[in-house]
């Protein structure tokens, strides 16, 4: 089971170096309720309910409850296979993913503050993430916050499927909700920088390499 928290995501417009204005893509209150869901979030993947591992999504594995999100798991058996780059996936469990409704596109100048509080297992077998990819091609990819089941919270930025940068860092008392900043700039008008925090402490800053005007799906 994994939980979240939405703190808030956050658009940067900057202007010539003097201001730079905040907006509210997505309000702290977005889990307050089913319509504040609704406002701003849709179930499963933008793409439907299979990815690359032995999940498959399903609505009614989400929850809503004081304004926190609960994604939970739970063993299946005799769902059919999922397709992932040509190949045949075992479907083993039941799981929840939301989406947001909005797509984020870094524009020259610009930037976006992504932030949650999060309460995530990393038993293995687990896999929870809180993360970007692109709406028109992948990369751009940038994981935001990942468990992958090893203990440890791992923060990545994918310029290409092979040239990555992928950060494993210790994770203390996952059963404690943890606070995950993710602050994502232009640079030079194609590249941006990805600052990763988690609570209140940078932890990496990694570079995409031409995500300025390619939409990210959350
Ligand atoms: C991705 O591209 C950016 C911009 O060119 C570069 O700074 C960064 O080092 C690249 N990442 C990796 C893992 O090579």
């Amino acid at each position: 089971m994994a939980t979240m928290k939405l703190m808030e995501v956050l658009l940067l417009t900057s202007s010539i170096s003097i201001a730079s204005a905040k907006h509210i893509m997505i309000p702290s209150t977005s889990f307050n309720s089913q319509s504040d869901f609704d406002t701003d979030w849709n179930y499963l993947y933008p793409w439907g309910s299979d990815h690359n591992g032995a999940a498959r999504m399903r609505e009614s594995q989400v929850s809503l409850s004081d304004g926190v999100l609960t994604l939970r798991a739970t063993r299946v058996d005799g769902e059919a296979p999922a397709h992932h780059g040509g190949k045949e996936i075992a479907i083993r469990y039941l799981s929840g993913a939301v989406h947001a409704k909005e797509r984020f596109n870094v524009v020259a100048g610009g930037g976006y503050d992504f932030a949650g509080e999060f309460r995530a297992p990393v038993a293995r077998g687990t896999w929870p993430a809180f993360w970007l990819t692109g709406v028109d091609s992948w990369p751009p990819e940038i994981d935001m916050a990942e468990w992958k089941g090893s203990g440890k919270i791992s923060f990545n930025t994918f310029n290409t499927s092979s040239e990555v940068r992928a950060l494993d860092v210790d994770y203390p008392n996952p059963d404690a909700f943890h606070k995950i900043l993710c602050e994502v700039r232009d640079m030079n008008g194609q590249d941006v920088s990805v600052r990763f925090s988690m609570d209140g402490q940078v932890v990496a800053t990694q570079y995409g390499r031409g995500f300025v005007g390619k939409p990210l799906y959350l």
